[in-house]
């Protein structure tokens, strides 16, 4: 399987591909080759990180290119993982943000159609990660939009431990959770559909202001909290949601449970469609599926509504800029 990552040379690269070349992104049957995109600047630095995998002598690595340029990146790609982007810098206005990943996410959207494998999957990881999926699929006419998906599976494992210590619990007692809406501090980390050891979450948690004082910004305002303590963004944990989102995809999710993914919307849940919008989801067969026939209570539809409006304003500013 060639698999193209994006920003190889970043922190979150550096953190990712050691987990893909050990074979944790798709099993411990499939030889990986590793196609790496970086920009001039970064070829460098991805050429150490590939002495660096080949010291590893990962049995399932078959081998390694470096790139920058993005046709020849795709060319034959079986699992794309866009994490190069244009960090929002002081001063910045979010159009120019937009505009500027706007140039990053069309080329790579119409090198994928080009040449991308059959049975391409694309996971969005660069920030503003939904609107960037939609940029990169809008610029793919030939790749059903369903294979574009972005990143919550961060939010969602977040949301998971949050959960699971204050109800004393182990994070494999809970089942159910969900991440609803844009990766963005207006997402909606919902309990109310969750079980922690079979019993409802909001029985077991039992408090109101928690969920909404605590859990739920706590969750949104993570990055910012892990920035202030470490001095750099979250790499590690958002590599480990990669190869988690990735492997979810690809194997499937347990009977009975679900995780959550930013999907296109088929208008579920009154999500317009063609959204790129994190769901609670299912996988199987390689197809990701939005769990149906969710009861939305009052508060749970004002917040996935929240959400879902700022994923709209993106798409008409991307859309005013001429990237749609
Ligand atoms: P970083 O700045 O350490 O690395 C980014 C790398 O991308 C750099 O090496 C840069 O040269 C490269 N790059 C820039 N433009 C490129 C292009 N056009 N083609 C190929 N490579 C390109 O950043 P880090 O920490 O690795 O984060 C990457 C992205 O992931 C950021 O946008 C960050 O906001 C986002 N992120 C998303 C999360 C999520 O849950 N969806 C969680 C954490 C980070």
């Amino acid at each position: 399987m060639n698999v193209t990552v994006t920003g190889a040379a970043g922190q979150i690269g550096y953190a990712l591909l050691f987990r893909i070349a050990s074979g944790q992104l798709l099993g411990a049957q499939t030889p990986v080759r590793l196609k790496l995109l970086e920009i001039p600047q970064g070829v460098k630095a991805a050429e150490g990180v590939a002495l660096e995998l080949e010291d590893c002598a990962f049995p399932l690595l078959s081998g390694i290119d470096i790139f920058d340029d993005a046709t020849a990146a795709f060319d034959g790609a079986n699992v794309a993982l866009l994490v190069g982007a244009r960090p929002r810098t002081a001063g910045m206005e979010r159009g120019d943000l937009l505009s500027a990943n706007g140039g990053i996410f069309k080329p790579q959207g119409e090198a994928i159609n080009a040449g991308a494998a059959e049975d391409i999957k694309v996971l969005v990881v660069g920030n503003p990660a939904n609107t960037n999926a939609l940029i990169a699929a809008s610029h793919a006419p030939d790749v059903p939009t369903s294979r574009f998906t972005a990143m919550t599976r961060l939010d969602h494992n977040r949301a998971l431990t949050q959960l699971a210590t204050k109800a004393g619990a182990s994070v494999t007692d809970i089942q159910r959770l969900a991440i609803w809406g844009n990766h963005s501090a207006t997402q909606y980390p919902d309990i109310t559909h969750a079980t922690i050891g079979g019993r409802p979450a909001t029985e077991v948690v039992d408090d109101q202001a928690w969920v909404e004082g605590e859990f739920i910004p706590r969750v949104a305002k993570r990055g910012a909290e892990i920035i202030a303590a470490r001095g750099a963004s979250s790499a590690a944990s958002a590599a480990n949601a990669a190869v988690d989102h990735v492997h979810s995809w690809v194997n499937g999710t347990p009977e009975g449970d679900w995780t959550s993914a930013a999907i296109v919307s088929d208008g579920s849940y009154g999500v317009p469609e063609g959204l790129i919008s994190s769901f609670p989801v299912t996988s199987s067969g390689g197809e990701w599926h939005i769990v149906p026939d969710l009861e939305i209570d009052e508060f749970s539809r004002g917040r996935i509504d929240a959400s879902v409006a700022e994923l709209g304003e993106e798409r008409d500013a991307v859309r005013s800029l001429g990237l749609l």
